[in-house]
């Protein structure tokens, strides 16, 4: 890797993953190309800001003239995917939003980078690339589907996406296959269970779960509380997907997972009333997620024995980290409860949670 293109770089897990290369890898140029939604923060990345090898640019990975100029300006040998509309109850309200960006940016960033990177691109049967360049999409275990009380996904699993958000992923993880198959284009897809850590933007279930409880406010559960989520710590996560790129054969799909067992979002609903010494009666069931995936479960051995990789970071302390950071990063929530989240819990949960 000299010169990387990361996508979605101010959100989660890019900003993370951002964090961990600038410190971890030798690389001359990190370009973060982000178009600052609700859930991108340049705040995550503000002790990254002055790195001389790291450059912000605002703008929409579905805006083919820019991403083109970008491969121009900075030859990239390396392109993360990270960009996404990533949240379930979102893609319900807004499936046109997350099939945009999900699909049809990732189409756009793969034609660009193709464009660039084929020896000799007038040519369309022309299967050579320039040496030592990978496209890797951040991809996700929910495009298997939903699981029952027993089995795991691994990388020959059919894919069945059930909500707008993992269909939407599936369809991009379906184009880079097909690139890969049919235009030799140098490709890997990651999948991965689902991640918690710091920078995680509140909506999602730890962060909520954290800040509501340390707000005595109430903590809401979706219908029986007994889905069963693979939960792995970002920072596994970002080291995974370091270890595809370095050593990740093309044309490959790795499953990533975090081997902490299996638990239920009530039992992770009070472990964290526990550790923050709250109250079980701040816990309310409300209306179910609808088509709402029961199980994911995640068998990543094909990285484990390929690549060498696995987690190493144990769900309690994974945990009581995330719940520590959290805590020491008030002002960094507070910011974003100030902005339009207020809303959106307010249209999500109605008022009783606001
Ligand atoms: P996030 O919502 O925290 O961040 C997404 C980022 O993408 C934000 O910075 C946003 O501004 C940016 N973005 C959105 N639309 C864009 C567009 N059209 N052009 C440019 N930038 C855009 O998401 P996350 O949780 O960090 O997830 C990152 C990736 O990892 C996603 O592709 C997601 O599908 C995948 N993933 C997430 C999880 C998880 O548990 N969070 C698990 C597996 C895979
Ligand atoms: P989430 O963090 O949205 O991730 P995903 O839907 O991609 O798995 O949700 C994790 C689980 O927590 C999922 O089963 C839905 C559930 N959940 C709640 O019960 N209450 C909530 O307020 C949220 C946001 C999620």
């Amino acid at each position: 890797m000299r010169s990387v293109l990361v996508t979605g770089g101010a959100g989660f897990i890019g900003s993370n993953f951002i964090r961990h290369v600038l410190c971890e890898e030798t690389i001359d140029r990190l370009v973060n190309l982000d178009a600052l939604t609700y859930a991108g923060n340049l705040e995550n990345l503000a002790d990254c800001a002055d790195d001389s090898r790291y450059c912000f640019v605002h703008g929409n990975i579905c805006d083919r003239e820019l991403v083109e100029k970008l491969f121009v300006e900075y030859a990239f040998d390396t392109v993360v995917n990270f960009a996404a509309e990533s949240h379930v109850d979102r893609s319900i309200t807004s499936p046109e939003i997350a099939f945009t960006t999900n699909a049809l940016g990732t189409q756009t960033l793969l034609e660009a980078a193709k464009r660039f990177w084929k020896v000799d691109p007038s040519n369309k049967f022309s299967r050579d690339y320039r040496e030592g360049v990978r496209f890797l999409q951040v991809s996700t275990d929910e495009v298997y589907g939903a699981l029952g009380s027993t089995g795991t996904f691994r990388e020959t699993t059919p894919l069945s996406p059930n909500s707008p958000y993992s269909a939407s992923k599936a369809a991009a993880d379906l184009m880079v296959g097909a690139y890969h198959r049919t235009f030799g284009f140098p490709a890997n897809i990651t999948r991965c269970s689902n991640n918690y850590g710091p920078y995680q933007f509140p909506e999602k279930l730890i962060p909520l779960l954290i800040c509501n409880a340390q707000n005595n406010k109430p903590l809401p559960v979706y219908g029986d509380g007994l889905q069963v989520r693979d939960w792995i710590h970002v920072q596994d996560h970002c080291r995974a997907i370091c270890a595809v790129l370095k050593n990740g054969q093309p044309g490959e799909v790795y499953n990533i997972g975090g081997d902490n067992g299996e638990r239920t979002n009530l039992e992770i609903v009070h472990l964290i009333l526990r550790k923050l010494g709250k109250p079980e009666s701040l816990i309310i069931h409300i209306k179910d997620r609808p088509g709402h995936d029961r199980r994911y479960a995640i068998d990543h051995t094909k990285i484990t024995r390929e690549l060498h990789w696995k987690p190493q970071i144990s769900f309690e302390e994974g945990i009581y980290r995330t719940i520590q950071w959290y805590m020491e990063n008030s002002a960094w929530v507070e910011r974003i409860m100030m902005g339009d989240y207020q809303i959106y819990c307010a249209e999500m949960y109605g008022s009783e949670i606001v």
